[in-house]
């Protein structure tokens, strides 16, 4: 069969079609087949695809130059072995052209009488159900008679380089996708340091000439990380929530409540054992992945308050 491949001719480049393509990552499958002599044969192509459920149909696509599948297609059967990333070895041999390209490779001899590559991530035994000649290929369609999974993850290949398939984060929401994710990154770190304690958590996303802006004017981080520990130290069960978190591009918003048992000296306050809560908010400023300036923002009479203190402007008076 041919399919129709008028083309308006020259429209397209050779160097432009490469390179889109080079884009789309694909799989990596060496097709195989046994000659009546017992000689294995085989060839890599990246074009194997799925093609029909019912009944189950694959397809793959060899250039017209290829030594190999003529010999294929006089046998009528071939197995797709899907290559994984422990196979770039077989992968090398098998798509350079030439005589005994299987030599130091190991197969096992599919129900079909086909090589089927040790350690593939999966086989799929085919006989040749139809070829299109379309362009400088034949599209070939195989119909599957058996397919079994194997080992490792698949190759993949994309621009002319090899690499494998990474998941994403199970969270689906398109900021967990960025591959450096500031918001969860900070947060999480801002939340170990203030609610756990973890002042190392902090440290370590915190950049050179990190300041804090707060009421009381700037702080460096050595600062900032005496304020943990005071609080953690005057306060038993002291917990800070993210009541919520935005991020517009490198700022990032923390509304926040701390909450804790007055068991110790704060702010010259001697413990009273009253459960006191803050509110607050902290705007944060990261460049290169590192938090580089802060500002808080929270009210101390609110903590005062809660302490059973009233605090009339500059004077500080207990409530008897
Ligand atoms: C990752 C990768 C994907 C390839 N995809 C195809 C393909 O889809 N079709 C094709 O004809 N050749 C493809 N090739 C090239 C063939 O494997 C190569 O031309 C091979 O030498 C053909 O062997 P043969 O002449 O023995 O058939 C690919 C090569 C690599 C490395």
């Amino acid at each position: 069969m041919n399919a129709d491949t008028s083309a308006p001719v020259g429209a397209i480049t050779p160097t432009e079609y490469r390179e889109v393509f080079g884009l789309l990552p694909t799989g990596v499958v060496a097709i195989t087949g046994l000659t009546d002599e017992g000689k294995p044969m085989g060839f890599v192509v990246g074009t194997f695809q799925s093609l029909s459920l019912d009944p189950p149909l694959v397809t793959f696509c060899v250039d017209k130059s290829s030594s190999t599948w003529p010999t294929l297609r006089s046998l009528g059967r071939f197995t797709a072995n899907i290559l994984s990333t422990q196979q770039l070895d077989v992968c090398r041999a098998l798509a350079r052209k030439g005589e005994d390209k299987f030599q130091g490779i190991e197969y096992a001899e599919s129900p079909i009488g086909t090589p089927r590559i040790l350690n593939s991530t999966a086989w799929i035994d085919c006989h040749v159900a139809s070829e299109v000649v379309a362009g400088d290929h034949y599209m070939i369609v195989g119909s599957v008679t058996a397919m079994e999974s194997g080992a490792g993850d698949a190759l993949m290949f994309r621009g002319g380089k090899f690499g494998e398939y990474s998941l994403w984060p199970t969270d689906t929401h398109p900021e967990s996708r960025k591959p450096m994710n500031m918001l969860t990154r900070i947060v999480d770190a801002w939340s170990r340091a203030w609610g756990e304690g973890d002042t190392g958590a902090f440290e370590s996303i915190v950049g050179k000439g990190y300041v804090r802006h707060s009421k009381t004017g700037e702080e460096g981080l050595p600062e900032v990380i005496r304020q943990i520990q005071e609080s953690h130290a005057a306060f038993s069960d002291f917990k800070v929530h993210v009541l919520q978190a935005v991020e517009d591009s490198e700022h990032i918003a923390i509304h926040w409540k701390s909450v804790g048992t007055h068991t110790g000296n704060y702010m010259g306050v001697p413990p009273t054992q009253r459960t006191v809560t803050v509110n607050g908010a902290s705007f944060l400023r990261h460049k290169d992945g590192l938090i580089i300036e802060e500002s808080v923002v929270w009210d101390p009479r609110e903590l005062l308050s809660s302490m059973n203190i009233w605090h009339l402007g500059d004077q500080v008076r207990r409530n008897a």
